[in-house]
């Protein structure tokens, strides 16, 4: 069975100006590059890396929303339509954006039931009354209630806007939803509402997610797979419960010691400084530069994805050394 939904060695590349004046000059950003993934229908594939690695990219790539320089997204196996076609206008009734910022994502001016049967307007679906039902099932189901339908969504909680997001999105019944940051601005108090509103759609629907979060501990929560990014490229991937209990990529062990109840105490790897930037990146395995196990050989080959005894897959010249490290 083809998977929902297939990134097949994804680059997303930008020409970006550097410096100024007489060092003025162009530079290629490697936003996404070359990255591969499967999402299976109601599964979650968790995506986590620091600020600029390219997830947010790659999740407008999974929607088609922007186009990839090289390789190509699939959907029920078929490439994705160029977006702003009638065939891709079609897919997007399957595939939705929940993002970070609820209020951002909401018009101010319009009662909240109106926005959230407006894709269906913008889809043709239904006669007015039914658009009404719809929006009103699905504010039950994501757990407003009816009479919030005229309310603003200044009148409402941060957590309850970001259930108007979520029903927004579900009115047209996706298959899949991109959450970008889905709680990164909600109280921690409501986050984990959310978070258990996300679960029990996914059980109830059989929505697939794409889960783009900072926080580790979420992310292990909610996802099945979880893939970790580092400057556009994907350095580990696999079942989400054994990368997390088992890092193996020296940049998943210190991203994942870095969560204070979550880490191996044996070892601690601290990342220091920032990421360089995806307009210059190292040669041979980018992380070489922050890496406490990097040879020679690191500094000059690109390490690709391999296949792992536990089915999990890592691109690290070095990672049978240190991983029997981790274990001795
Ligand atoms: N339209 C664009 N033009 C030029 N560079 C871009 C563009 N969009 C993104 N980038 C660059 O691509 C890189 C990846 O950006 P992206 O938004 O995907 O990161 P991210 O992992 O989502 O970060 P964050 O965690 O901060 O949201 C960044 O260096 C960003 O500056
Ligand atoms: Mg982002």
């Amino acid at each position: 069975m083809s998977p929902l939904l297939e990134a097949v060695d994804l680059h997303r590349h930008y020409s970006v100006r550097t410096g100024g004046g007489l060092f003025a000059g162009k530079a290629v950003l490697r936003a996404v590059d070359g990255v591969s993934f499967r999402i299976r229908a109601g599964q979650t594939l968790g995506l986590v890396g620091e600020s600029g690695c390219g997830k947010s990219t790659t999740g407008k790539l999974a929607l088609g929303l922007i186009p990839p320089s090289s390789g190509e997204m699939r959907y029920d196996g078929e490439r994705m339509p160029a977006a702003g076609s009638p065939a891709w206008r079609a897919l997007r009734r399957r595939l939705q954006m929940v993002y970070q910022d609820p209020l951002g994502a909401l018009d101010r001016r319009l009662p909240i039931g109106t926005q959230i049967a407006e894709p269906l307007v913008i889809h043709g679906i239904g006669a007015v009354s039914e658009r009404r039902d719809r929006a009103l099932s699905i504010m039950e189901s994501v757990g407003l209630q009816r009479h919030q339908f005229g309310r603003y969504p200044h009148e409402l909680s941060g957590g309850q806007r970001q259930r108007v997001v979520l029903a927004r999105a579900l009115i047209t019944e996706p298959r899949l939803l991109v959450c970008d940051e889905p709680i990164s601005a909600l109280d921690v108090s409501i986050q984990a509402q959310v978070v258990n509103l996300l679960l029990d759609l996914q059980e109830r629907l059989g929505i697939a997610y794409l889960f783009i979060s900072h926080d580790l501990r979420i992310v292990r929560q909610v996802s099945h797979d979880v893939a970790v990014m580092y400057l556009g490229r994907i350095v580990e991937r696999g079942d989400a419960e054994n990368v997390f209990a088992r890092p193996a990529h020296p940049y998943t062990r210190a991203l994942v010691s870095a969560i204070p109840t979550v880490g191996d105490k044996r070892e601690r790897i601290l990342l220091g400084g920032d990421p360089p930037s995806p307009a210059n990146v190292p040669p041979g395995c980018s992380f070489h530069t922050r890496c406490p196990f990097a040879t020679a050989q690191c500094r000059s080959e690109i390490p690709t994805l391999q296949p792992q005894d536990d089915g999990r897959e890592v691109a690290c010249h070095r990672v049978r050394e240190t991983a029997l490290r981790l274990v001795a």
